[in-house]
């Protein structure tokens, strides 16, 4: 039994070719010979040329159509899928002095914003509300005290582990230098320490970033 679409296709396929339908089943070229002459007259359907499709093989034309928009949509909702696997799967190892590190992972979102809401409750008013420190923190040191350094990648912090990070935000700084950063033990916890952590790392470049994670996971090796 024909399908439609093969029905369709060597209707167009005959029809172009050969004159052979010009003596159709129905008798007589139904369109006239003059819009033949290039072949497939424009707007023709497979019934002006024989007989009209059954309403079976109408059936399985659109059912055609459906499963390959459902082949498509699956198609496209796999590469959606497989999109962050592969984006993994392609991060490089950071290497520096010839000593490889992981490559860095991916922060997460919600975890970066949590960090920013405790940075701006607990930091911002001295480390400034981007990150940016003081306004006088180039100055120096006046009478011996430090002003609060900037976090982003003008600052410091990013040449620091995160264990050292983690224990100077939890202890504060060294009362021997007459430090002004205070101690959030009793305030903040590990989680919620390593989440501004996070709001800060969201905030550095490419390389302070990938220093920083090299530093952490491989820095003691070298
Ligand atoms: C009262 C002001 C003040 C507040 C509030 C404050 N800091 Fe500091 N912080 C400082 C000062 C001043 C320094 C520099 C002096 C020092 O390192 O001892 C500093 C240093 C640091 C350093 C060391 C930076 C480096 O490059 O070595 C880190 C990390 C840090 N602060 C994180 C934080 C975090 C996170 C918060 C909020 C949870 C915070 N600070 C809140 C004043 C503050």
């Amino acid at each position: 039994m024909h399908t439609g679409v093969l029905y369709h296709v060597s209707t167009r396929f005959t029809s172009s070719l050969t004159d052979k339908f010009l003596t159709s089943p129905r008798g007589g070229n139904p369109l006239g010979a003059s819009q033949l002459s290039i072949g497939y007259p424009l707007g023709a359907k497979a019934k002006d040329f024989g007989r009209v499709p059954t309403g079976r093989e109408r059936s399985f034309m659109k059912q055609w159509r459906m499963w390959t928009v459902v082949f498509l949509i699956g198609a496209i909702g796999a590469i959606w899928l497989l999109r962050s696997a592969w984006l993994v799967s392609t991060a490089q190892p950071v290497v520096i002095n010839n000593l490889a590190a992981p490559p860095v992972p991916t922060l997460n979102a919600n975890r970066v914003a949590q960090g920013a809401t405790l940075y701006a409750q607990h930091c911002a008013a001295c480390h400034g509300a981007n990150l940016e420190g003081a306004p006088n923190w180039q100055a120096g040191p006046a009478d011996g005290i430090y002003p609060a350094p900037p976090h982003d990648n003008s600052g410091h912090t990013w040449h620091h582990k995160d264990d050292l990070l983690i224990r100077i935000v939890t202890n504060g700084g060294d009362p021997a230098y007459k430090s002004k950063m205070p101690a959030f033990k009793a305030s903040l916890n590990e989680d919620e320490v390593i989440a501004i952590l996070d709001f800060m790392k969201s905030k550095w470049g490419k390389d302070e970033r990938e220093f920083q994670w090299w530093n952490t996971a491989v820095g003691d090796q070298q």
